[in-house]
């Protein structure tokens, strides 16, 4: 009887033809219309030139202009003359470091195309892009649980005890799909990590890093400056962007090492570029050095309401049903929810079928594959409270539809 209701109303949904979306982290129509400011930071030549007198609109200043590297320092916890700024996807200048791992080589090694058996660490659940990248130049991913407080750090050590191992995906703060922040003690372990490589990469994603929810934020400890007193430093690449401060499609993004990392990082990268686009820059910079705080409240305001109602409706669903629990993180994008082993590919495809997209299931494991079939990630933040409310409506449906069949 139960069955038979859920049935109809599945039906009704999917007869519906309405499409719903919650399957990217993207910020919603609203948060991009408040950042409307920026349009407004320069409204004349005078504007144009930044606080050491750099003409915006010309070529050069390939580390980026004084007051972008300095927001991005204090974004990550890092001295400005680590940072270089560059373009409006932090995600492109990843790729870029792998590529030149793969096709130069970093840390004066071979590079890696040519020494074959290059194998990759993979935090999981993590970010399905991070697995993208590494999966195209073709390493062997290697996954390490994360934990409550992140990546199991006692593998990580045994992994990178092998010469071929050559780095690792980390998301911090907030971490892609976990919602999870390291703590003290494995940011620490990172820090002093004596990896077998000399080209073994931290690819330290701080996404995240100012992208707090609640009144009890995470706190991150910076991992380059324990680098440096530990003299790994040269293994981290630090990286953060305005994609979810700003606009998505056009912010600003940057890269932090160490010195030798940094020239070693922009020898190549004058090759590829006389400078990035330094009015976006000097926008960014002028409005977000002087409101980033009341920037993030204001995402947080348009966002929490979202976290919440998700959390309205996995509680029933937890209550419910033995084995969905769900992840409340204090910030970030994200909301992870574990279904029962064996159901998330089946209640994603439902979902799907009905018009409700979601990110595959599997997205979240190396190579697409969740050996339990249970991780579901769950993106609140792009549609509307109206919008979410029917999604959400539509997802427990789904859940309840596939966890009743054995
Ligand atoms: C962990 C993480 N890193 C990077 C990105 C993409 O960043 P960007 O827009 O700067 O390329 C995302 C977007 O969802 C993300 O979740």
């Amino acid at each position: 009887m139960q069955n038979a209701r859920l049935s109809a109303e599945y039906e009704k949904y999917k007869s519906s033809g309405k499409k719903l979306d919650m399957s990217r982290g993207k910020p919603s129509a609203e948060q991009l219309d408040n950042m409307t400011g920026l349009l407004t930071e320069i409204s004349d030549i005078d504007g144009c030139f930044s606080e050491n007198g750099i003409d915006c609109r010309n070529y050069g200043c390939l580390e980026g202009i004084p007051e972008a590297k300095r927001l991005f320092a204090g974004i990550l916890g890092v001295r400005e003359e680590n940072v270089v700024v560059c373009g409006n996807s932090s995600l492109n200048i990843m790729f870029d470091l792998i590529n030149n791992a793969y096709t130069f080589g970093i840390h004066g090694c071979e590079p890696w195309s040519r020494q074959g058996g290059i194998k990759f660490l993979c935090p999981a659940p993590g970010y399905d892009r991070h697995f993208a990248i590494t999966k195209l130049f073709g390493a062997e991913m290697i996954t390490v649980p994360m934990l409550a407080d992140g990546p199991d750090m006692d593998l990580v050590r045994k992994y990178a005890a092998d010469p071929c191992v050559k780095g690792i995906w980390c998301v911090p703060k907030y971490s892609n799909p976990t919602g999870v922040t390291y703590s003290d003690r494995v940011v620490r372990e990172f820090a002093s990590l004596k990896p077998a490589a000399k080209d073994f990469a931290v690819i330290w994603d701080n996404a995240y890093a100012v992208h707090d929810l609640t009144d009890t934020p995470d706190t991150l400890l910076s991992v380059l400056p324990l680098a440096e007193e530990n003299g790994t430093a040269d293994h981290f690449y630090l990286f953060t962007s305005t994609s979810k401060i700003s606009w998505s499609g056009a912010g600003i993004s940057c890269i932090a090492m160490s010195e030798k990392s940094k020239a070693e990082f922009l020898e190549i990268m004058k090759v590829k570029t006389i400078g990035f686009d330094k009015l976006a820059m000097l926008r960014h910079a002028r409005l977000l050095c002087r409101s980033l705080g009341d920037v993030m409240r204001m995402h947080a305001s348009v966002i929490r309401p979202k976290f919440e109602l998700c959390y309205k409706y996995f509680e029933r669903l937890a209550a419910d049903i033995p084995g969905f629990v769900f992840s409340r993180p204090n910030g970030g994008y994200f909301i992870n929810v574990n279904v029962p082993a064996g159901k998330a590919k089946q209640i994603v495809s439902l979902a799907e079928e009905a018009g409700l997209k979601l990110t595959p299931a599997g997205a979240t494991f190396p190579y697409g594959k969740d050996p339990a079939d249970s991780n579901i990630r769950i993106a609140p933040t792009y549609p509307t409270l109206p919008e979410l409310e029917e999604a959400l409506a539509l997802f427990d449906i789904c859940v309840r539809l596939a966890c009743s069949e054995q």
